[in-house]
């Protein structure tokens, strides 16, 4: 059989877009922050990672310009060739500085940092144990550390008693690194930071947090989830990873901790080695972004107002929402079709939402996901959640 057959059969996207109802692609034709243009018609944008909504901050979209004044538009080449500026160990000493940690190294992507990260520290006859609800980028660098020999082991989603029993199969003195998202990226809960950072310490495991969804939402300044605990980068926690694409406003992600391990990642991930190094006017964009952040923390505290009032506005039309504090709100939907067309009319109504079936979510669970811009007016707010609970009226999704 020919090798793209699968391709020429492959119809479902199409059908879905035939009917009027694929969430995906659809182009924005002007962003004018918490407001975006679709398909000719002003929405809410209900549905980014831009949680601070700094992404179209003047001092952050200046930054970026002058980064690429000064630099150009693209590095050209690695970090490791020709793509160090002094712009992007600037940034480096800034994050390291805001994170809590001696160190910090910045890749071009958080997906690339964590396919880099981990194959690079984690290899034959070594341990990694990964939570089932890691971001799939995690999943890629636990793929590539299985092809160099690393045992790879899986628990359920933020489930302590399951971690542990894993950890009790390996070793005590076996090299191992637990992994997890600090803010969970579909269901929007926070991981048992606390437990899982014990257990690690009484199994004699490292940790590494993923901090996409926690940087800038949770926290002293936004600084995530070590912070919302209580915790210590590097003395509880050893790895820090986050990304610039979602709270930070712009493109790339780093990986922060002790200075020899990072040193040991600079010189062996074959991830950071073998790609471009972050363009100018992204690192520029960060450093004005994070410069914001540690300014301005009432951005922090109205992002977490908002998400309060979206929570409890939502759930009072009935629907069933998974819990909890952070600005990813997930509507339980169940059902394909029933997600699309749920999310079609709120896209109708002018509310822009997510439509997450599997495999980003298991079957049954299919959800709408909210997720919620710290710069939102009142009159935002109020429209996203009377359009949500119209519309769940008018299908039937609530009673
Ligand atoms: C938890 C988590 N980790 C990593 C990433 C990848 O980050 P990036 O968008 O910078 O590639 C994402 C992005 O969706 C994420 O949600």
């Amino acid at each position: 059989m020919d090798l793209f057959e699968k391709c020429y059969q492959f119809s479902r996207a199409n059908e879905i877009i035939a009917a009027g109802l694929l969430p995906y692609f659809l182009t924005i034709e002007e962003n004018h922050g918490p407001v975006v243009r679709m398909a000719g018609h002003d929405v809410i944008m209900a549905g980014s990672n831009d949680y601070l909504g700094l992404s179209q901050h003047p001092e952050v979209i200046e930054g970026a310009c002058q980064a690429a004044k000064e630099f150009g538009s693209s590095c050209s080449g690695s970090r490791f060739l020709n793509g160090t500026t002094r712009l992007h160990t600037k940034l480096e000493e800034e994050l390291a500085d805001f994170v809590g940690t001696d160190a910090c190294l910045a890749f071009t992507t958080g997906y690339l940092t964590n396919q880099g990260v981990i194959p690079t520290l984690v290899q034959r006859n070594e341990y990694l144990i990964s939570d089932k609800e890691n971001h799939a980028s995690i999943v890629a660098g636990a793929l590539l550390a299985k092809a160099l020999g690393a045992n790879i082991l899986r628990y359920g989603s933020n489930d302590m008693s399951d971690l542990e029993a894993n950890l009790k199969t390996l070793p005590i003195d076996a090299p191992k690194l637990i992994v997890t998202d600090g803010v969970f990226s579909m269901s929007g809960r926070i991981v048992d930071l606390p437990k899982l950072v014990e257990l690690a310490k009484q199994y004699k495991a490292r940790v590494m947090i993923d901090e996409a969804h926690a940087v800038g939402v949770l926290g002293k300044e936004g600084k995530g989830t070590c912070s919302y605990y209580d915790l210590k980068p590097i003395k509880d926690v050893d790895l820090i990873m986050g990304t610039f694409s979602k709270s930070f406003a712009s493109l790339g992600g780093f990986i922060a901790g002790e200075r020899s391990v990072i040193d040991y990642i600079k010189y062996n991930s074959q991830a950071f080695r073998f790609s471009a190094s972050m363009a100018p006017a992204c690192v520029g964009a960060v450093r004005a972004a994070l410069r914001i952040i540690r300014r301005e923390p009432e951005r922090v505290a109205r992002l977490a107002e908002i998400t309060n009032q979206v929570r409890e506005g939502i759930k009072s039309y009935g629907y069933k929402i998974i819990e909890g504090i952070t600005p990813i709100i997930p509507i339980i939907i169940g059902d394909d079709m029933a997600t699309f067309g749920a999310w079609r009319k709120i896209l109708d109504k002018g509310v822009f939402v997510n439509a997450v079936i599997a495999p980003g979510v298991p079957q049954g669970q299919q959800l709408l996901r909210v997720s919620l811009i710290g710069t939102f007016k009142q009159e935002h707010v109020d429209k996203i959640v009377t359009t949500i609970g119209e519309v769940g009226k008018e299908l039937g999704l609530i009673a």
